[in-house]
């Protein structure tokens, strides 16, 4: 089938509403609410040209693979043309295609075919910084001081300023500022000291900017990531971080997607405390969603303390949201277990408990992925999973995890956790036939974690594998609205290893309880408020004993959950109605 041709850039058609472009696929405004997201990089997921790296070609033989795990929207990280110093996110050209994943057509077929297949796309707007080797910096740093090509990027003569500003990337640079010797300058950077940060101070940037945005909305993609959103704008004497005149260029950028396009939605990645993030939703005319990254490392941290105080203390400090708007939810992405959001004590805690060996550390973090991390126990993995399919939000998983595939820190950066997608035991794990030297990156191959032991193949075969353990979990939360749009409450049982909650959207009243210790576990659980009602465990749709007037006891095995549908009773012991 023929792609929609759209001319890039096109002017904008503010008011006209009969004229928004229609061509994302989702037909609910507030489809984000109801999605599975499926984080991927693109070299990562299958290789159909045998060169080593995946490409658009091969992840299109591998939609329906997405579809059949029920995943609703893909998430490709960075495939823009790049010199890949940090994996893409030092972008040299946006509005193209690294000729090692496809071109600009293959990507149009691709998010047809993704289209088609009732996937929607969000794709990367990484607009706080570029590559060095982007046109604009190259321009920059030869223009003279002042001029308009100059100022696209944050320039001083001095690398002293905006010295509260923290770094980043702890292990690799010493500044925020580096020198320019063609400039005679130092120029900003919040990351890489290869990746000049923009100067959204500029009013061409934000322009830019806008187009780039139009570009790939006009072609149909439904969703933006917005990279390291919090870093936008810099002013003295503050720490440069969620500035109101950040939020500034973000509101523009959402005024552009709400006057121009149908149902397409924007995401902040903003590593901040649930009150700094808050603002990033506006008064829902910001971002409709944000990751919530101060939840991830708690979830974690209970598990591994047995004790449910880190998650209801951060739910506690979780502010309310418009009703419009979403958290992204996430056990683990492409980049290392961020420990930026927990207090110094916590961070140690943290480091120790899941980090024994310091190459499993990174920054301020732990590049390690989630199988490892919950060190192959399947019943710790199936409960971190329950967590992310019943809290409130849009559960995101990161590909490899739904096989539990392992990592490999013995590659630098945050590599260890970016191996290619594990499909079967054939040579290199069925993800490129090129000779295994030239893979973009080593297959994982050891007993345990090795493609072998772990891949698609054997795990569809295996109806007992967390593969389809993943399958079933996802299609049992796509039959209720609740998840993606329900309320939330803790109950406050005295035992602290049992997290208990209620989930209420509707006519439908979800409990939710969660062992997060090793060892069986009773509770008694308050239900006041719901006597009468029979709660049925939702996967093997077993009735339970009706709730009286006193506390409801339950036990629970090692890390068992139970999510329980609260039922009015079957009249007469019969089916209503
Ligand atoms: C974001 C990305 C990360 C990247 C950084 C700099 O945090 O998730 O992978 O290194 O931005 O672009
Ligand atoms: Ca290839």
């Amino acid at each position: 089938m023929e792609p929609e041709t759209i001319t890039a850039g096109e002017p904008a058609m503010a008011g006209q509403a009969a004229k928004k472009k229609v061509v994302g696929s989702a037909a609910d405004p507030l489809w984000y609410k109801d999605a599975i997201f499926y984080e991927l990089h693109v070299k990562a997921f299958a290789d159909s040209n045998n060169d080593g790296i995946g490409d658009f070609k091969g992840l299109m033989q591998k939609l329906d693979y997405i579809v059949d795990l029920g995943a609703t929207c893909i998430w490709l990280l960075p495939f823009f043309p790049s010199p890949l110093r940090d994996d893409g996110y030092d972008i040299a050209d946006y509005m193209d295609v690294h000729p090692s994943y496809g071109t600009l057509e293959d990507f149009r077929e691709f998010l047809n075919e993704a289209h088609e297949r009732g996937l929607q796309v969000m794709i990367e707007l990484v607009v706080n910084h570029t590559s060095d080797q982007h046109p604009w910096f190259q321009a920059a740093r030869s223009a003279p001081a002042g001029s308009p090509e100059r100022e696209f990027y944050v320039w001083s003569d001095t690398d002293q300023r905006y010295r509260d500003a923290r770094i980043i990337f702890t292990d690799t640079e010493k500044s925020n500022w580096s020198w320019d010797s063609t400039a005679q300058a130092y120029y900003w950077h919040r990351f890489f000291s290869h990746q000049p940060d923009l100067n959204f101070d500029n009013p061409r940037v934000l322009e830019e900017v806008l187009k780039v945005l139009r570009f790939w909305l006009d072609m149909g993609v439904d969703a933006l990531r917005l990279d390291a959103v919090p870093y936008l704008v810099e002013r003295d004497g503050t720490n440069c971080e969620n500035l109101a005149e950040t939020h500034v260029a973000i509101k523009a950028m959402r005024a552009a997607v709400d006057a121009e396009y149908e149902n397409r939605m924007i995401l902040a990645e903003a590593n901040q405390a649930p009150a700094n993030v808050r603002p990033y939703f506006g008064d829902s005319d910001e971002c409709h969603m944000a990751f919530h990254f101060p939840l991830m490392p708690r979830i974690y941290m209970a598990l591994s303390q047995e004790d449910r105080l880190p998650i209801t203390d951060i739910a506690a400090q979780t502010p309310e949201i418009p009703a419009s708007c979403q958290w992204g939810l996430f056990l683990r992405n492409h980049d290392e277990l961020t420990l930026e959001m927990v207090t110094g004590d916590e961070r140690d805690y943290m480091y120790l408990a899941y980090s024994a060996d310091p190459r499993m550390r990174i920054n301020v973090g732990i590049r390690r992925r989630l199988a490892p991390l919950m060190e192959n126990n399947r019943g710790r993995i199936e409960l971190l999973n329950s967590l992310l399919f019943s809290f409130p939000g849009t559960p995101i998983l990161y590909y490899g995890d739904e096989i539990g595939m392992g990592d490999n820190i013995y590659l630098g950066d945050r590599n260890g956790v970016r191996t290619p997608m594990q499909w079967s035991g054939d040579r290199n794990a069925g993800f490129s036939k090129a000779n295994p030297a030239r893979l973009y990156s080593p297959v994982i191959m050891d007993a345990i974690w090795g493609f072998e032991a772990i891949n698609v193949e054997a795990q569809e075969a295996d109806p007992s594998s967390l593969l389809n353990w993943m399958r079933n979990m996802i299609a049992l939360r796509k039959l209720f609205r609740v998840f993606g749009r329900g309320t939330l409450r803790f109950l406050e049982p005295s035992n602290r290893k049992i997290l208990a909650y209620l989930r209420e959207y509707e006519d439908e009243q979800v409990l939710c309880v969660a062992n997060l210790s090793r060892v069986w576990q009773p509770v008694q659980l308050d239900l006041s408020g719901f006597e009468g009602l029979v709660p049925v465990e939702m996967l093997g749709y077993v009735e339970f004993p009706a709730i009286g007037s006193g506390y409801y006891p339950l036990t629970l095995g090692p890390y068992d959950f139970l999510w329980l549908e609260l039922q009015s009773p079957r009249v007469g012991g019969e089916q209503q109605g």
